[in-house]
């Protein structure tokens, strides 16, 4: 955890002084191995985690929507660094002030051995952390979901971004009528945390779009307080963590919300 935080820390200096010059013409930097075009700010971001685990001398293999998979050092498959340098970048390239930085250690590159998450709130420097087993933590404090179960009452995320909205936004009619405050704010990794701290009560993501880097950090947060995240049907889920693997999935934060959800999703 040390570490990430030595990651995240560098990535907010790395970012800080390009945010003054996000107006002038960016270059053209092709497509990242996540399917988006590459951005300054973002190969800058992933550079500077890679560069922090580097002069530590740990050996890992970076699962980043960037540049992809990447090797370093005398042993790579002993940890697996999955990250999403920038998540928001539309929010960040706007002045839209909500995107985050999250990075995940897993033994294998799949998401139920992820064991240390950190989720950083660029803009409010909030620090969203969990290591498996001992609970998920904001600014060194512990957090809990919410309990609420009334979908009246609950505020839900729900994005509905740019993909196959003919065939998704049908299947979500029958929550939208039932839900009052439906938000999509931008940065999925941290609208999930902010289930996992009782800020939301759901996030809703059934587009089958969103790559698993993007999501690794923050599933572990999720998981380890009562929130759970699970497929569109309330199953287990379980992915590989990798640039191109994309995912459909619930956040809820707890059992009778997800329950109520469930229940009104179509297929
Ligand atoms: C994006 C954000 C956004 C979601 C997009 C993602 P990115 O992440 O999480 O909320 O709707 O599908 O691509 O591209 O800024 O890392
Ligand atoms: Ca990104």
């Amino acid at each position: 955890m040390d570490l990430l935080i030595k990651c995240k820390t560098r990535v907010q200096q790395t970012i800080k002084p390009m945010l003054k010059n996000l107006a002038e013409p960016q270059p053209n930097l092709g497509i990242g191995a996540g399917g988006d075009p590459i951005k300054r700010i973002d190969l800058a971001a992933e550079g500077a985690i890679a560069d922090v685990l580097e002069e530590q001398d740990v050996s890992f293999t970076l699962v980043s929507e960037e540049s992809g998979i990447k090797r370093y050092g005398s042993n790579p498959g002993e940890n697996f660094v999955t990250t999403d340098p920038i998540d928001g970048t539309t929010n960040l390239l706007r002045g839209i002030p909500f995107y985050a930085t999250s990075i995940a250690v897993s033994t294998e590159p799949t998401m139920s051995t992820v064991h240390t998450a950190l989720v950083e709130d660029l803009v409010h420097c909030t620090t969203y952390t969990a290591e498996k087993g001992k609970g998920a933590h904001r600014n060194g404090c512990r957090i809990t979901s919410s309990n609420t179960e009334s979908l009246k009452q609950a505020v839900i995320g729900i994005d509905l971004n740019t993909y196959k909205v003919k065939e998704i936004a049908p299947r979500l009619t029958n929550l939208i009528q039932s839900v009052r405050h439906i938000r999509h704010l931008g940065a999925n990794a941290l609208e999930i945390c902010h289930v996992a701290d009782g800020t939301a009560d759901a996030f809703i993501d059934i587009r089958g779009k969103l790559r698993t880097t993007d999501i690794a950090a923050a599933y572990l947060i999720t998981t380890e307080t009562d929130a759970e995240m699970t497929t569109p049907q309330g199953k287990p889920l379980e992915a590989e963590l990798s640039p191109t693997q994309k995912i459909a999935f619930i956040v809820t934060a707890n059992r009778k919300i997800r329950e109520n959800i469930v229940d009104l999703l179509e297929g």
